[in-house]
């Protein structure tokens, strides 16, 4: 039998096509991915070792290879004699990203924005996104997504907070390691980023994260932990920013200590694009590849590499371990046994628009509700639509990420003010636009749009009809920060307008994350929709009149001000200001001048003081009071909890039942929170369960949770490991952050963990 099984696996063999050929060692699947991995490296040259460490830029495959059609983020070259194949490299931490300049017209699924995921509190429906994005990429010919951003959003402004999963270490971790497995279901390799600490974009080229080890281990690094075990992503990238001194990319402690040592994590280290600073010190602190080395100052894993071997500078044991790294990846995902199509097929756009909706949905969250204005009754006269080009598309995120949707990319609008290197980015709309959708849902009803830009006009129509939608927007990018949580523009004022005019306002926020809202009490509604994904509108449409519950629940605390974050603005702001200007004076560089994606930022650091104390950890700290507390979200309808049950042990457990007490089908998101003395002995809440649940009028469910004991921890710098002390730890369950339904006492034993 599997003598017959290994006829198969070696018959269906993508390597050399010379029938004639035994096929060589490594293609037996039966020897793991390791053995294998170890067999091809043997019989690789040095030169085709180092070949494999070495990543380009994906557009210049264009120049290189007239007519190929996998150009993507990055490209590193296969090993053709030994049937080891090249790797297509794409974002996708959203969809299979794209820009004009890559493929152009190519189209896959535009998933909802990664806050918008975390807000459904669903891993299963994580594993699904993912598992569409892995297909779809797999359909186009990649097999390495750059994927599984993880970094912990510690700033409300950050710019990329919309590809991340929020605040909280158990929701990103579980979600980012979900959505890893579902992409490496497919066969293709998903990476998990950006290692670590890179938390802004203003001046993440040069800027030092600071940060205690403690701290660092029991927030970012163990959220990247719990990603890697349940995941298992076949890369880590690391980030741009220095960690503790070294730059992320260079550092040992993180590369070689905590990812290879302490987790064990067999895969590869990549880099960023442009985040390599050296060649022997990279190559000794745990870097495996060098990705887009154009962007770097120097190919520093191509010539110099091999010339740091030669001089003995780098181990040829390092290289084999480099390259071994990569292939035994490839290996454990299938790769290399199940290669994706050389020639692109049509993806299965349907299947992948379904799941963006149903991400979209279960991510939608109801901040406001007064009078049970929503969900909104059917044969409603006049509705009226206004704004935030509800009338175009919904809105996305700018940067790496950048999907074209499958429901078309109807508007692109330049940066406004934009210095000249954020001019590859522009503000993009994807269809169908959310306006249609409400048309199509709203049958009977007249839906009318003012883009609000005469407030006059908009008043008068918002007098005369029965219910205002009133579309506001906050555009983020990669490569900036926001300088406030306002809404841009004047939104505000228009809100408020609207709302004096017409009391039946719901205020529908397409955001990147956290924003202010003056206006909150004197409208009816609020809906968060984040960036919602091709299928936004009718996501929406379907929540805004009840044929789906608003599901979801904030992944990150909502603050009233500005001020009252541990960093109200970005630091480093002037520095690149001061850059930019100094750019300015210069003029355009000199024909020839080396590339510096630095751009001529002074170094600064950035010391983050709030340790793992982020988020509503920081709020509950400080005493301060958010607008909206992490893990918030109202219902249509209402759900009780009862009959808590507290183990305590190796593995905790939790055990409750949750009712939906109200009349119709609904959605509820309960969350354990955890009391856990941190470094000053003060004891501060943090979710260590959850579980989301969809119940039927008076339906019950019993639920039981398992508890990582690691969230119940302190990590000890000095033994290495996690550390429990024995005692009660008080255990609430609740419906967000600040709240306390039921509560108890949890007994645990002294327990010590490795790290
Ligand atoms: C981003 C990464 C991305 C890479 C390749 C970088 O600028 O930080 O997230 O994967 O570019 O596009």
């Amino acid at each position: 039998m599997k003598a017959a099984l290994a006829a198969l696996l070696l018959a269906a063999w993508p390597g050399p096509a010379v029938l004639a050929e035994p096929a060589p060692p490594w293609a037996d699947a039966r020897l793991g991915p390791d053995r294998r991995a170890e067999l091809a490296v043997a019989a690789m040259t040095l030169d085709e070792k180092l070949g494999l460490l070495s990543g380009q830029f994906g557009l210049l495959m264009k120049r290189q290879r007239p007519g190929e059609p996998r150009i993507g983020a990055g490209y590193v070259p296969g090993v053709p004699r030994l049937g080891l194949p090249e790797l297509f490299e794409t974002d996708a931490g959203l969809g299979v990203a794209n820009s004009p300049s890559m493929r152009p017209g190519d189209t896959a699924t535009a998933m909802p924005s990664a806050l918008a995921t975390a807000a459904g509190f669903d891993p299963a429906l994580a594993f699904e996104a993912g598992a569409v994005m892995g297909a779809q990429a797999r359909a186009k010919g990649f097999n390495v997504l750059l994927a599984g951003g993880a970094n912990l959003t510690r700033d409300a402004w950050a710019g990329r907070n919309f590809e991340y999963l929020g605040e909280d270490v158990w929701l990103s971790g579980v979600l980012a390691g979900e959505s890893i497995r579902g992409v490496q279901s497919q066969g293709i390799v998903s990476t998990l980023k950006h290692f670590a600490l890179n938390s802004q974009e203003t001046g993440r080229y040069v800027l030092d994260a600071r940060i205690g080890e403690a701290a660092l281990r029991e927030s970012d690094l163990l959220a990247f932990q719990i990603a890697l075990e349940r995941g298992r992503p076949g890369s880590v990238m690391c980030a741009y920013n220095r960690v503790n001194g070294p730059w992320a990319c260079e550092n040992d402690a993180l590369l070689n200590g905590v990812l290879k040592r302490d987790w064990g994590f067999p895969g590869w280290v990549m880099s960023d694009w442009g985040a390599v600073h050296s060649t022997t010190k990279a190559a000794l602190a745990g870097l495996d590849q060098q990705s887009g080395r154009e962007m770097d100052l120097a190919p520093y894993f191509g010539a110099p590499l091999k010339a740091a071997v030669q001089a003995g500078e780098v181990p040829p044991a390092r290289v084999d371990d480099m390259a071994r790294r990569i292939l035994r990846s490839l290996f454990a995902v299938g790769v290399i046994d199940r290669p994706p199509p050389t020639k692109p097929e049509p993806i299965d756009a349907a299947a992948g628009a379904a799941v963006a909706q149903r991400v979209a949905e279960a991510g939608t969250v109801l901040l406001r509700n007064e009078g049970g204005l929503l969900p909104l009754r059917e044969g409603l006269r006049r509705i009226l639509v206004v704004g935030g080009r509800a009338d175009v598309g919904v809105l996305s995120g700018g940067g790496s990420s950048q999907v074209w949707g499958t429901g078309g990319t109807p508007l692109r609008l330049p940066v406004p003010d934009a210095p000249p290197e954020l001019s590859f980015i522009q503000v993009t709309y994807q269809g169908p636009a959310p306006l249609q959708a409400l048309r199509e849902r709203a049958r009977g009803s007249e839906v009318a749009f003012v883009d609000g830009r005469d407030l006059a006009a908009a008043t008068a129509a918002a007098r005369e009809a029965d219910v205002v939608i009133v579309f506001a927007e906050q555009w983020r990018t990669e490569t900036a920060d926001l300088e406030t949580l306002a809404l841009p523009g004047a939104q505000d004022a228009l809100i408020t307008a609207l709302a004096a005019a017409q009391p039946r306002t719901v205020v529908v926020l397409q955001t990147g994350g956290a924003v202010l809202m003056p206006w909150l009490r004197q409208v009816g509604a609020v809906l968060l929709a984040w960036y919602p994904g091709e299928r936004g509108g009718a996501a929406l449409a379907r929540v805004l009149f009840g044929d789906v519950d608003a599901g979801g629940r904030l992944p990150i605390s909502f603050p009233a001000r500005d001020a009252d974050q541990p960093r109200p603005l970005p630091p480093g702001l002037d520095a690149v200001r001061d850059a930019r200007a100094e750019k300015a004076r210069r003029g355009p560089a000199p024909a020839g001048a080396p590339f510096d994606i630095r751009g001529g930022v002074k170094p600064f650091a950035v010391d983050y003081a709030e340790g793992a104390d982020l988020g509503y950890r920081w709020f509950e700290r400080t005493g301060t009071q958010p607008l909206f507390p992490f893990g918030f979200g109202l219902s249509y309808t209402r759900f009780g909890y009862a009959g808590l049950v507290l183990e305590g042990g190796a593995t905790p457990r939790v055990r409750f039942t949750v009712t939906n007490l109200g009349a119709r089908a609904g959605s509820d998101v309960p969350q354990v929170y955890a009391a856990v003395a941190g470094a000053d002995g003060r004891r501060i809440r943090r979710l260590v369960g959850f579980e989301r649940v969809t119940l039927a009028p008076g339906e019950s469910r019993s639920l039981q949770l398992a508890l990582d004991p690691r969230l119940l921890a302190r990590f000890d710098a000095a033994q290495p490991g996690w550390v429990v002390a024995a005692g009660e730890l008080l255990v609430v369950v609740g419906r967000h952050a600040g709240d306390r339904v039921l509560q108890g006492l949890l007994p645990m034993p002294a327990l010590r963990l490795r790290p």
